[in-house]
């Protein structure tokens, strides 16, 4: 709206501004009387206090302000009574507002939208219970990066290279790094035992540590594998550690987390950076260790790695922290499969249903 669309005032006397005042509050009044939704009401509002082009600003721009001084008291007064008009038409309309509302009947003794609180996830939920019991045992909790160096990964942990060992832990390798020295070379983690050097390089013993995290092989996924999962790594150093602190501590770890009746057995096993290294297996908890389909009929059902920490690995560590001397300390260290875990403890049968996000699997752990 411009002022072109006002017209000329005839004067400024009272006849002449009643005349020009009175035909535009019977121009609100009658327009007012016809605004029936919100839009309508919208629209009223900007073609009269549009800021910039509304009809008031132009009313005041050509009459008002251009006004002798003796007539700009009268046409002032007149000017507010239009816009008391205006004020009163859009006051009037936010009630055709609540009247639409109360149209619309709402029943509020209807139920209401249901939403639903999330859950842990029940591999975060089986970690943060076992890394738990470790915490009352007065460990403390470490992390590390899941992108790695070989020489953190492998080489530390007493795997040269191209020993056949590393076959077991195949993984991915971040491409052109083949300029770099070996040991500096990027690689996705095969599981958390790096995390036990970089630990130890950081903190002379003694030490008591737990690592959560996620670790990545090059295995086909099956209904028990999956190429990226999760693992709980243990390490514990100190003078005078022995096998048997091992095998106490596990022992309680898998009672406090499966039940008191569960029983524990260690088998020697193989891992490069302990020795001796064993698999642990507990008493199966689905049949008490009496034989079930679930423990292949044998009552024990195989859950973790362990051994005591290899003095090749504490040379490693002493290039940087010369506390950790294999003739003054010992340690003893441990991984376990948080899926693996879950699934037993949950009784789920496919490693896939944890990462489907399929919200009938996880409503189960609320
Ligand atoms: N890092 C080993 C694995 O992923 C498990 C392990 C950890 C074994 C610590 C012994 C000591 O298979």
């Amino acid at each position: 709206m411009t002022t072109e669309a006002i017209p000329q005032l005839e004067g400024h006397s009272d006849a002449a501004l009643e005349k020009a005042f009175g035909a535009l509050i019977e121009e609100v009044r009658t327009s007012a009387a016809k605004l029936e939704n919100a839009g309508a009401h919208e629209a009223f509002r900007l073609e009269w206090l549009g800021r910039r082009q509304g009809r008031l600003k132009a009313i005041s721009d050509a009459w008002l302000k251009s006004a002798p001084a003796e007539a700009k008291k009268s046409i002032g007064q007149r000017f507010n009574q239009l816009k008391e008009q205006i004020d009163l038409a859009l006051a009037s309309e936010s009630s055709v507002d609540a009247n639409a509302l109360l149209a619309e009947r709402l029943d509020i003794t209807l139920p209401g939208t249901h939403c639903g609180v999330g859950i842990e996830h029940p591999l975060i939920r089986t970690m943060n219970e076992m890394v738990g019991v470790f915490q009352a045992l007065g460990y403390s909790v470490g992390v590390g990066p899941e992108v790695e160096t070989d020489y953190y990964n492998f080489e530390s942990l007493n795997f040269p290279p191209n020993h056949p060992a590393r076959d077991t832990q195949d993984t991915l390798v971040v491409a052109h790094q083949d300029k770099k020295p070996l040991r500096d070379r990027l690689l996705m983690r095969t599981h958390t035992s790096p995390v036990q050097i970089r630990t130890m390089e950081q903190q002379p013993p003694p030490l008591r540590i737990v690592i959560p995290g996620k670790v990545h092989r090059n295995d086909e996924s099956d209904a028990t594998h999956s190429p990226i999962f999760h693992q709980i790594e243990g390490l514990c150093v100190d003078t005078n550690i022995t096998f048997s602190d091992l095998k106490g501590t596990l022992d309680h770890a898998m009672k406090a987390f499966f039940g008191s009746s569960v029983k524990t057995r260690f088998f020697p096993s193989f891992f490069p950076f302990t020795e001796p290294s064993a698999d642990v297996q507990i008493s199966c908890i689905f049949c008490g260790g009496k034989g079930c389909r679930k423990c292949k009929h044998s009552g024990w059902i195989e859950l973790l790695g362990c051994g005591m920490v290899d003095p090749n690995v504490f040379g490693f560590v002493q290039q940087k922290q010369p506390g950790y001397d294999p003739k003054k300390i010992s340690g003893f260290a441990f991984g376990m499969g948080v899926e693996r875990i879950a699934m037993m403890k949950y009784g789920v049968s496919d490693i896939g249903q944890f990462y489907s996000g399929d919200v009938r699997f996880l409503g189960q752990f609320a």
